[in-house]
């Protein structure tokens, strides 16, 4: 076997590995492997690649690579570790731009070297096809890079999150990309270097302008839409480096974000194209309490007392409960209460915090069980006959404002907690959520406000609970039968 078939074979096991990646992270059960599953593969195909490279490098060349692979990985590792779960779309998006600058950075290569007479190997039709692939590779690689830095900014709040809503916004991003097409065909039949320069001065104003004028209510889909575009800007360079490996992978980044932003679509209630049209969430700032009536507030001591005589508790965390680091006293809060023989369960927004999965890891590494953690749509139609719902650090999620036409956030499906005999909302203030929205939520006549961190909040409910217990001689026990 030569080592171009050995490097062949361990890439077949490598895309067949990301396939499994995949298919694992699709379910909680399965998502360790899921992760196992794609360290390997990546493993295997960054050992395969450098073998094959490292063939036709001299020792310092290899040096070289080994050198900035250490740094690069070391700067990976240590962000990776540092990371707060709040901060990983940040980090998400900041990793989406550097493969969008190293799709642009292989294209002007591939540009560069053909166009150098000692490695013009390319003729007549390979060669149009050649700089067709550099400047599809380049443009989608110069809208990713810039796209990702603006939503790295703004989720990181270094910018404002509000859309940025330029006079002819639409005529300008459809200019851009009418401009594309044009050069395309024309750099095709006459590879001048200022058609590529123009083409990516043009990809990096529209990339920056596209994500600058989308609002900080659709993010979550900006985000998946950008890993979509990093795995099309990956394909680009694998065509142009011959990599096939890299163009699977490439095809499996683009297609998955793809489909995954067309799911956060559906679960918002939007439409892909009027996302990337931009404009959602500005219209409306977070108004005074006037106009809604008076908000009640309700102590730990207080919702002790109301879990101790529920029948059935529904528990919906946002992004709140991940600030606060709560999960660990919730998920002890559900064991006391199951101990207690009340029905506890957990109904989970699919945009609830700052990623998509964002709650359901929390949860889980709390030790939740995951057969009473439930989607939306499972639950949604089980708030009308619950006893006590605890609104943990959730405020756009459960937003009735969502069905009023005139809102920001107007047809984005919502949890409907209002409808339970008792909603309780843990927050620290009145302020508004992520979309900058009033929430009616707070006013309603069976909603009371418990002020504070979750965390300790939610670790005074316990502990009012264990006190309550010990005044009235082990009810809990009692009702165990113990
Ligand atoms: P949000 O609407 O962001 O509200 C979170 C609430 O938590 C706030 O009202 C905040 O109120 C409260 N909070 C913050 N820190 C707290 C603490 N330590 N203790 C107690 N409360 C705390 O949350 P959500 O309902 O999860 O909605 C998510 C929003 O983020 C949606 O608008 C969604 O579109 C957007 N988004 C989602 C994603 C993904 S993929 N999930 C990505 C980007 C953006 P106080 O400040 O008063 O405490």
């Amino acid at each position: 076997m030569t080592a171009t078939t050995a490097v062949q074979a361990a890439y077949i096991v490598a895309a067949l590995l990301f396939v499994l990646s995949l298919a694992g992270l699709s379910k909680h059960e399965t998502a360790r492997s899921g992760v196992v599953y794609g360290i390997a593969g990546m493993t295997i195909a960054l050992v395969a690649t450098i073998a094959l490279a490292a063939r036709d490098m001299t020792a310092a060349a290899v040096a070289l690579l080994v050198i900035a692979m250490v740094i690069g990985g070391g700067i990976g590792l240590w962000r990776a570790r540092v990371v707060q779960m709040t901060g990983m779309p940040e980090l998400i998006a900041i990793l989406h731009s550097f493969v969008g600058l190293a799709a642009v950075l292989v294209g002007w290569n591939g540009y560069l070297e053909v166009a150098d007479p000692a490695h013009a190997a390319l003729t007549g039709t390979l060669l149009h096809i050649h700089h067709a692939e550099v400047f599809v590779g380049v443009f989608i690689g110069a809208v990713t890079f810039t796209g990702s830095i603006v939503a790295y900014l703004k989720l990181s709040a270094r910018i404002a999150s509000r859309p940025l809503m330029l006079p002819g916004r639409h005529v300008l991003n459809l200019g851009a990309l009418v401009a594309f097409v044009a050069l395309t065909g024309w750099f095709v039949a006459d590879p001048q270097r200022g058609l590529l320069v123009a083409v990516t001065v043009i990809a990096l104003a529209l990339g920056w302008h596209l994500v600058a004028s989308i609002g900080g209510g659709d993010m979550p889909v900006v985000v998946s839409m950008l890993n979509s575009y990093s795995g099309w800007a990956a394909a680009a360079s694998g065509f142009l480096l011959d990599n096939d490996l890299l163009i699977v992978t490439g095809a499996l980044v683009g297609s998955s974000g793809a489909y995954l932003s067309y799911v956060m679509c559906q679960a918002m209630n939007r439409s892909f194209i009027s996302v990337i049209a931009g404009g959602f969430g500005t219209e409306q700032a977070a108004g005074d309490d006037t106009e809604y009536g008076e908000h009640r507030e309700t102590t730990a001591a207080d919702t002790a007392a109301l879990l101790r005589e529920a029948t059935s508790v529904i528990i919906t965390p946002g992004y709140g409960m991940a600030v606060a680091q709560a999960q660990g006293p919730v998920a002890e809060l559900t064991r006391n209460l199951r101990a207690r023989g009340v029905q506890v369960r957990f109904g989970v927004h699919p945009v609830a915090g700052r990623l998509p999965g964002h709650m359901n890891v929390l949860l889980a590494e709390a030790d939740v069980p995951y057969d009473i953690v439930l989607e939306m749509d499972e639950i949604n139609d089980d708030f009308a006959g619950t006893s006590v719902v605890l609104v943990i650090g959730a405020n756009d999620t459960v937003n009735p404002a969502a069905a009023d036409p005139g809102s920001p956030i107007a047809g984005m499906p919502v949890l409907r907690v209002w409808e339970a005999e008792h909603v309780i909302v843990f927050k620290r203030s009145m302020a508004a959520g992520y979309a900058g929205v009033q929430n009616p939520l707070f006013f309603r006549d069976n909603t009371q406000m418990l002020f504070g961190d979750a965390k300790a909040r939610v670790e005074d409910i316990v502990d009012a609970l264990g006190a309550a217990e010990a005044a009235t001689g082990g009810r809990a026990l009692a009702r165990a039968g113990a």
